[in-house]
């Protein structure tokens, strides 16, 4: 990996073909060069190279890579080298260039406690360089950065670049009920064999929109603060064909067989709770037929 980043190093066009021919795998090269030592730190070309490594991981539209590498300068902050600033540096320019809103981390990449980790000068850099851009359940402006991440997604819907009803629910969802629908501790509770998915679409959609307000029992197991968030925001922000093909989704993965749900029935039961402004409790959820 060394050798070829290497002679990549030497030429723009050979360094765009590497880059291309990656397409997705980008992090796992930049993985399998960190652990090889023989990379000379100051070679311009390597700069670039890593610039451009650093820009396409972060391009990846589910985000998971790009949490990754944030989380690797984490780690690497007690031992801070060239080759990390110039990974900074591109995933720095990328966000200047591309950003439209705060991406979305299914975590914190910084320490909770700061006992955690020495809170040094390199970390407290990534830090501060990082965090506008970045947001994770938990976050203090998550709701904000979620809805602006819908938004986005929207739009992408109206281009017709419409991503599979997998990447909307990793994207909208999963950070939350984690991916394949398992549940995340300190998040939210588990979407896969849940009754609220599978039973009444009502509800399900009306969850979808309003949010919920815990506790609630989901499969017989009661989830409440502080073992998931307090409260799942409400998505209304997102358009009707959305929801439905994210709560379509739900219903047929991971091993479920239930009907789909179309835009039309969102739309009906948008209209009828529209003005709602406070997440449902699960009684007033079970009053939903
Ligand atoms: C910010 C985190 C977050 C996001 C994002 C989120 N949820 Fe939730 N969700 C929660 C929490 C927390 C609960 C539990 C609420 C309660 O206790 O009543 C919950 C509860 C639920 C429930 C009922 C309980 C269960 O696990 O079956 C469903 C269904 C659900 N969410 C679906 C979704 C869908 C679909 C999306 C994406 C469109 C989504 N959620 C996005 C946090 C989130």
């Amino acid at each position: 990996m060394a050798e070829l980043a290497l002679e990549a190093s030497k030429h723009w066009l050979l360094r765009e073909a590497l880059i291309s021919g990656l397409e997705g795998s980008e992090w796992g090269f930049i993985t399998q060069l960190n652990e090889s030592k023989e990379l000379p730190n100051s070679l311009k070309g390597l700069q670039h190279l890593l610039h451009s490594l650093a820009e396409a991981t972060a391009s990846q539209s589910d985000g998971v890579d790009l949490g990754h590498l944030i989380k690797y300068f984490v780690d690497r902050s007690t031992s801070w080298n060239d080759a990390d600033a110039a990974l900074l540096a591109g995933l720095d320019r990328y966000f200047h260039a591309h950003s439209r809103g705060p991406r979305l981390l299914t975590q914190s990449p910084f320490p909770n406690n700061k006992a955690d980790l020495p809170w040094n000068p390199a970390l407290q850099s990534i830090h501060h360089r990082l965090s506008p851009w970045i947001s994770w359940p938990g976050h203090a402006n998550y709701a904000t950065a979620l809805e602006k991440a819908a938004r986005t997604r929207n739009k992408l819907m109206e281009d017709a670049s419409i991503a599979s009803h997998a990447e909307a629910y990793q994207m909208v969802c999963a950070g939350c009920h984690g991916f394949p629908g398992e549940g995340l501790k300190n998040q939210a509770p588990p979407l896969h064999k849940a009754d609220w998915v599978l039973d009444s679409k009502d509800r399900l959609i009306q969850i979808a929109l309003h949010g919920a307000h815990s506790p609630i029992y989901v499969g017989g197991q009661l989830y409440q603060s502080p073992d998931i968030l307090s409260e799942m925001p409400p998505l209304s922000v997102l358009e009707n064909e959305l929801l439905a093909s994210i709560l379509t989704y739900i219903r047929q993965a991971w091993g479920h067989a239930f009907d789909p749900i179309d835009s039309n029935e969102v739309a009906r039961v948008r209209a009828a709770t529209a003005g709602r402004q406070t997440p449902w409790t699960e009684k007033e959820l079970l009053s939903i037929p």
